[in-house]
């Protein structure tokens, strides 16, 4: 049996059998040596990325022999944390390996002298940092990251970058605290805030479990002028389902409840892609992540989580080509291949896999993306 509980639990349990040496416990030690790998990525990361944002100071030579040493700490951390990963939960596993597999790539391309290849990547790659942190609650921001982003080179970028970043370095309460002065900002039109707005409802609801917090800033994002009377209805209807969103999130998590929210959510749309749904994705995301980490079986329920999952991540995921969905979505198929909503899953993978490659000059998939639905389409006619 895989044993680990959120780090919520850890620390309830150990509010509990602190006098029996909860300290010694498996899982104390497991969460250290999590920490202890974060923290050699965090440092190579405080050194290379500042660096790369301007490509002739990342490419420069006098910087080279730092740079490749913070590559490399990147590098050899990611893929211990790779390795750490592979008794987890399948999503965890991914994120793992994505982005030891970008880090060994980012150092490739700086080897090879290709710094703007190796820099845009060392940028992209900071979506894992957000994708596996922001997934399940967290009580304390970090102190070993405190000043990095409000320091040096990202002072001047723009607030939707930096509280990127905050997220990214797990400096939660700063982000949201950045989010609201930019959400309420009327120099910025309230419709190029749309990613930040599901930012800051994602770190609320999903990391900080805070169904009151957002209250006051929606309301004044409602009366803002340049607020258009769908999103005045929409945010009306978000606050009106704030508590009983609250409610069925603080359950212990079923797959049962995130189905009822994502139809929920579905009946609210009236066109895909509207933002009258987004709370209720927002907590059911909340419910299926921490499903996830706690369920040890391989059954048709975690199948059906990943679905889910999948679903909402297509919806809501911050960025295209580093969203899980696919992941999502083909682990469900792997999960339970028999299952209804395997042949789901399927279905939106295939859609979402299509419409990545829309305008561009390949006709039909390419070859790797091909046998990867075949692979899915075998396991599904199999016995
Ligand atoms: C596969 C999941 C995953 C990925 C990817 C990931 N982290 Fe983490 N990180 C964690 C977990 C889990 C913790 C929390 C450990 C704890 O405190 O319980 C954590 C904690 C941290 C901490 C806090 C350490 C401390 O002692 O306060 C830092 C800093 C950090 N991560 C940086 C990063 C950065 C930067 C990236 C991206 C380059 C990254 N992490 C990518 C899972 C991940």
């Amino acid at each position: 049996m895989r044993i680990t509980h959120g780090w919520q639990d850890i620390f309830a349990l150990c509010a509990l059998l602190v006098l029996a040496g909860c300290g010694d416990s498996p899982d104390n030690g497991e969460r250290e040596h999590t920490r202890a790998i974060m923290q050699e990525i965090f440092a190579g990361l405080r050194v290379a990325l500042p660096a790369s944002a301007d490509v002739a100071t990342f490419g420069d030579p006098a910087k080279r022999e730092t740079i490749t040493a913070a590559l490399g700490l990147l590098t050899r951390n990611a893929s211990t944390l790779e390795r750490h990963a592979r008794s987890k939960d399948a999503q965890l596993g991914f994120l793992a390996r994505s982005i030891a597999s970008d880090a060994r790539e980012i150092e490739r391309a700086y080897t090879a002298g290709r710094y703007a290849r190796s820099a845009y990547l060392l940028q992209q790659t900071v979506e894992h940092c957000i994708a596996c942190h922001t997934r399940l609650p967290v009580l304390a921001d970090s102190e070993v990251t405190a000043e990095f982003v409000e320091d040096g080179v990202f002072q001047d970028m723009p607030a939707e970058a930096r509280s990127s970043l905050l997220i990214a370095t797990r400096r939660f309460d700063a982000a949201l605290a950045l989010l609201e002065q930019e959400l309420v900002d009327p120099m910025h039109h309230i419709a190029t805030l749309l990613g930040p707005l599901t930012d800051y409802l994602v770190v609320s609801i999903r990391v900080k479990g805070d169904y009151a917090r957002p209250r006051p800033v929606l309301a004044r994002i409602a009366a803002r002028e340049d607020a258009w009377s769908q999103l005045k209805l929409d945010i009306e209807g978000w606050l009106a389902a704030l508590p009983e969103l609250e409610r069925l999130a603080v359950r212990e998590p079923s797959v049962a409840t995130a189905r009822a929210l994502v139809e929920e959510g579905d009946r609210l749309d009236a066109f895909p892609g509207d933002m009258s749904s987004r709370l209720h994705l927002i907590a059911a995301s909340a419910v299926l992540e921490r499903l996830i980490d706690a369920h040890d079986e391989n059954d048709a329920a975690l199948g059906e989580a990943y679905y889910l999952l999948g679903v909402v991540e297509a919806s809501i995921g911050r960025n295209y080509w580093v969203t899980p969905a696919p992941f999502l979505l083909a682990e469900s198929v792997r999960i339970a291949p028999h299952a209804p909503t395997a042949a789901q899953a399927y279905a939106l993978l295939e859609r979402e896999l299509l419409q990545s490659y829309e305008g561009s000059e390949h006709e039909e998939l390419p070859p790797e993306d091909r046998e990867h639905l075949d692979s899915l389409q075998q396991l599904m006619q199999g016995s």
